[in-house]
């Protein structure tokens, strides 16, 4: 990195075009580096630098892309308030040794006459994509077409959005894409809320509020871990969050809290290895959602 990278404006890099990003890879890979790629759509918080930091592993080149994907939002949901935070965004990747940024334009990631769209299989009929109809169809269509365009030797994902990991790793591997995909442990406020770019919609009494989602899992957990019945583990996570929103507003506010097996998403039983507990609940007009993963084996349960 140049001496003074730590404060130099113009670093990283930024490509906004596919032949550009590409010359930089052809560059990286003739040096001798693998490519490592963490697909964003900006707003970056310690989150997303938990995942950089996995990325640059073995002195990978890395390349961040920020892309707020518009085939990802249902018509309705929070696509033109999506934060768009570029230069703060920029700033990170610089502190955080982000060799690239790629931040393409629609007509770059869509250009004219394009029609290919990746579905995504029954992994996403369930969960968040049962309530946002297309959106993991929008997902690994974007990712399908950054990984084409990258070409990148490993991608690295958060744990914080648990769904999106596993049908990414199913599409991999059912397209048989050389791409090593690599999973990060979720990041947490001190108090336990999952760092999510969606936290900068919260007032600061919704802030407060947005906290029961983390307790309910970790109710669930000890529910889980004390042995209790599925439906058990489940009505404890919603009386965590109806003793904070009433019960009426909870049960309105509440896409799901499940305990459902960790590979296959189904309902969790005796016999699923890894169960993930897991939330999605809307405070005020914010969707927040959350995850943990209870690794039976390791538990002893
Ligand atoms: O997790 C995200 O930020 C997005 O869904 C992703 C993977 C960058 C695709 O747009």
């Amino acid at each position: 990195m140049a001496a003074n990278a730590g404060t130099d404006p113009t670093r990283p890099p930024v490509a906004d075009s596919v032949v550009n990003v590409r010359e930089y890879v052809r560059r990286a890979r003739q040096a001798g580096r693998k490519i490592s790629i963490v697909p964003t759509m900006g707003a970056l918080h310690a989150g997303h630098l938990s995942l950089i930091e996995a990325a640059r592993r073995d002195n990978a080149f890395t390349i961040v892309t920020i892309y707020v994907n518009p085939t990802q939002f249902a018509p309705g949901e929070d696509l033109d308030a999506y934060p768009r935070t570029f230069d703060a965004d920029r700033a990170a990747c610089r502190d955080a040794g982000v060799d690239l940024i790629f931040a393409p334009t629609d007509a770059v990631m869509y250009p004219a006459g394009d029609q290919t769209r990746v579905h995504a299989g029954p992994l996403a009929d369930t969960l968040c994509g049962r309530h946002r109809p297309g959106h993991f169809d929008g997902v690994c269509t974007v990712v399908a077409k950054l990984f084409g365009i990258v070409q990148p030797d490993v991608a690295v994902f958060g744990q914080k959005d648990a769904q999106q990991a596993l049908i990414i790793r199913r599409m991999t591997r059912d397209l048989f894409l050389p791409i090593e995909i690599v999973v990060c442990p979720i990041v947490r406020e001190p108090d336990g809320l999952a760092l999510s770019s969606r936290n900068a919609y919260l007032s600061p009494p919704e802030r407060k509020q947005a906290l029961c989602l983390s307790r309910a899992l970790n109710a669930g957990r000890t529910s889980l871990l004390a042995g209790e019945a599925r439906d058990t583990i489940v009505a404890r996570m919603h009386d965590v969050v109806a003793a904070e929103l009433g019960e009426n507003s909870a049960k309105e506010a509440t896409d799901y809290l499940v305990a459902v097996d960790a590979e296959t998403l189904e309902p969790a039983t005796d016999a699923s290895p890894a169960v993930l507990l897991a939330g999605a609940v809307r405070i005020g007009r914010t969707r927040l959602i959350d995850n943990l993963l209870v690794d039976r084996s390791a538990s002893g349960v």
